[in-house]
């Protein structure tokens, strides 16, 4: 086990796992409504054995490793929104959000897969997991490339409509 014991290892792991879960999730959303029903049922499942798999490591992963799961904490958050030190814990609140649609989603697909009235219930909670994946999308991005990342695309879009409008009268 010695070699899980480095953080480098277990953060390698954490994102091979993300990538499994993101690949297999995008996957399973686009074959959905497709007559290609072998595919969702594959990548679903892929997505439920994700999440399992990401449950049953954060609970045996030791204290302080990467791999523990999210663990949000109401005292941590209101004083980080006060001080805005450190690690926002915003990220722990939004993986355990994450965490608890995502999975649902796949486990009532599992359950459609033998029980056909399971099936609205299954397409209600999968359109809707897939709202807080486009705001998991926006959040990471706002909060790694930051408010200057934001600034600097919008500022290149101004730009690039200043740019075209003397083009534009000159037509
Ligand atoms: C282009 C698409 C995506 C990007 C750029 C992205 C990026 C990220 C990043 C940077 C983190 C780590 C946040 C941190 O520092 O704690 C993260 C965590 C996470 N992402 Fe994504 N993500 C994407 C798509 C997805 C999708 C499609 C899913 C679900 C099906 C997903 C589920 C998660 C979960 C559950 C976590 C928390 C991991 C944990 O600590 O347990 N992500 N994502
Ligand atoms: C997170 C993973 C999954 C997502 C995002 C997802 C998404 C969806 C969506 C959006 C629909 C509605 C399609 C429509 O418009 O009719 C659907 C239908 C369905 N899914 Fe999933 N699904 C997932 C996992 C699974 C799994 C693991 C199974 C198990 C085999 C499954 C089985 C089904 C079944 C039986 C239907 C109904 C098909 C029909 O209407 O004929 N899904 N899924």
């Amino acid at each position: 086990m010695g070699v899980f014991n480095s953080a480098r290892v277990q953060h390698a792991l954490l994102k091979g796992w993300h990538a499994w879960l993101a690949g297999s999730y995008l996957v399973a959303y686009v074959t959905a409504d497709e007559n290609i029903y072998a595919m969702h049922q594959f990548a679903g499942y892929a997505v439920l054995v994700a999440i399992v798999a990401r449950l049953a490591g954060g609970l045996l992963a030791p204290a302080g490793s990467p791999l523990r799961l999210p663990r949000p904490d109401l005292e941590v958050t209101r004083a980080w929104l006060s001080s805005r030190k450190g690690r926002p814990p915003l990220f722990a609140w939004f993986a355990v959000v994450l965490l608890a649609v995502v999975g649902p989603a796949a486990l009532s697909g599992a359950v459609a897969d033998g029980a056909a009235w399971m099936e609205h219930p299954h397409e209600a909670i999968s359109e809707a997991s897939l709202w807080v994946i486009f705001g998991h999308i926006a959040f990471v991005t706002w909060m790694y490339a930051g408010k200057k990342g934001v600034a600097r695309v919008a500022s290149w879009l101004a730009g690039m409509r200043q740019s075209s409008l003397p083009k534009e009268n000159a037509r």
